[in-house]
């Protein structure tokens, strides 16, 4: 089978490189992919919105499974473009994928069925956003509503930068003009339950957990994310249970019930928090970086996992027991302003795994291309082995512009530690 994974982030690198673990797998294209994915696939020039040169061009190719990344091409519409070519497409419609794209549409599903999340209110209107915010106790969390790659959640600490952020979200339009949703402080550690998803059939996927801050101690501003690992020795087997039975499995049978079935990743970003676990929010497709650490888990064939989703069959899916954790190299500057075109080198000296994130040829030379640039895995028997691994890698890489976080997994191996002695 040729396949077509859409993307150009670490995300596609681990998917393309879960593919040619596959004996089904023919050939590999990857639109727009990047210079580490090139090693492994054939990368085509087609950025993920567009929509019509896809579609024609997997029509053209004779593929017969596209995986779609990013949910900006969902948002676009992709999956549905394809369905209606009758080309088989893993992902989302853009109907399903407002459980991601709209937040409105998320905290009003989850109301409308009783899955546990923080309490809200949506809002367009700044007078009215500004009144709800300073009657409620802070810090106040607020939502701009649409995609914002992860930048556009506020936890405002007190009324002026609550304020602040109001103006910014209904305002001054810095986002494009939309509606704020407006919750509930909660508080404990985030992880992320993704799970393949067809209709009704949930299939989880092991849990991971993301850092979103920039810098170490979790200090400075959110980001995309800068490191993940796998698994999570603080969620008990009861949590996971609770978290399919209460909230995926539920939110599955809710997007069958509304009329837009969801097939493809449905990932949960969920709070372990003193009163129980809380969504904070949903994706609708695979997490970066998350993905990075769990693919290289999975002991099943991805085809036969991606097939019976798009088709509403059975899969079974089996996991390594190694722990996986990885690290983000981002540019300096990341997630403000920072530069591209920097040459990284030591890439051939690794003993483990690197995801290229951001990254571009020129010749045979290897460029920095974007924030976050690369991701570096590390497994072993232990998350501080996995840890350790990566660390060593990271020092291999040779780049005056990219900067890490020495404490990936800080909450299973500090932390938890820490609170169980
Ligand atoms: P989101 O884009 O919704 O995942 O939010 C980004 C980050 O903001 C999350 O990973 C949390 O760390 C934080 N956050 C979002 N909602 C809340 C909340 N209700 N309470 C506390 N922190 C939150
Ligand atoms: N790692 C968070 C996300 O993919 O949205």
């Amino acid at each position: 089978m040729k396949v077509l994974v859409i993307g150009s982030g670490g995300r596609e690198h681990a998917i393309v490189d879960a593919l040619t673990r596959s004996p089904q797998v023919e050939k590999i294209y990857c639109a727009p992919g990047n210079a580490g994915i090139a090693r492994q696939a054939e990368c085509v020039a087609i950025r993920g919105t567009e929509v019509e040169r896809l579609r024609d061009f997997a029509a053209a190719e004779g593929i017969g499974l596209t995986v779609v990344g990013p949910e900006a091409a969902l948002a676009a519409g992709v999956v549905d473009a394809f369905e209606v070519a009758g080309l088989r497409i893993f992902g989302p419609t853009k109907a399903a994928a407002r459980i991601e794209s709209s937040k409105e549409f998320a905290k009003e599903l989850m109301t409308r069925y009783g899955i546990p999340t923080a309490d809200f209110k949506a809002f367009t209107e700044y007078d009215a956003a500004r009144e709800y915010v300073l009657s409620r106790p802070f810090p106040a969390v607020l939502k701009y509503d649409g995609l914002a790659a992860g930048k556009g959640v506020v936890i405002a600490q007190t009324p002026e930068e609550a304020d602040a952020a109001l103006r910014d979200m209904l305002l001054d339009d810095k986002f494009g003009r939309g509606k704020v949703v407006v919750e509930d402080y909660l508080e404990g550690p985030e992880f992320s339950f993704m799970c393949f998803v067809s209709g009704r059939r949930v299939w989880p996927m092991a849990l991971a957990q993301d850092h979103k801050r920039a810098y170490d101690g979790d200090r400075g501003p959110n980001t995309g994310g800068m490191g993940a690992y796998s698994p999570l020795p603080f969620i008990t087997s009861d949590d996971e249970k609770y978290a399919l039975e209460h909230i995926l499995q539920p939110v599955a049978d809710a997007m069958v019930a509304e009329g837009c079935p969801f097939r493809g990743v449905l990932y949960g970003g969920l709070m372990k928090t003193a009163q129980g676990i809380r969504v904070i929010e949903f994706n609708a497709r695979f997490g970066d970086p998350e993905t990075e650490v769990v693919l290289p888990r999975l002991r099943s064939d991805i085809v036969d996992i991606f097939c019976a989703v798009a088709e509403g069959r059975e899969a079974t899916l089996e996991w390594h027991d190694t722990a996986t954790l990885g690290i983000v190299l981002a540019s300096k500057g990341y997630p403000g302003t920072y530069e591209k075109g920097h040459e990284i080198k030591g890439l051939d000296a690794l003993d483990g795994t690197v995801y290229h994130m951001g990254t571009e040829l020129a010749g045979d030379r290897v460029l920095t291309a974007g924030g976050r640039v690369l991701f570096v895995v590390g497994q072993g028997a232990t998350l501080a082995e996995a840890r350790a691994k990566a660390l060593a890698d990271v020092a291999r890489i040779d780049c005056d512009d990219l900067f890490h976080r020495s404490d990936i997994g800080h909450w299973a191996l500090e932390k938890f530690t820490m609170h169980n002695s």
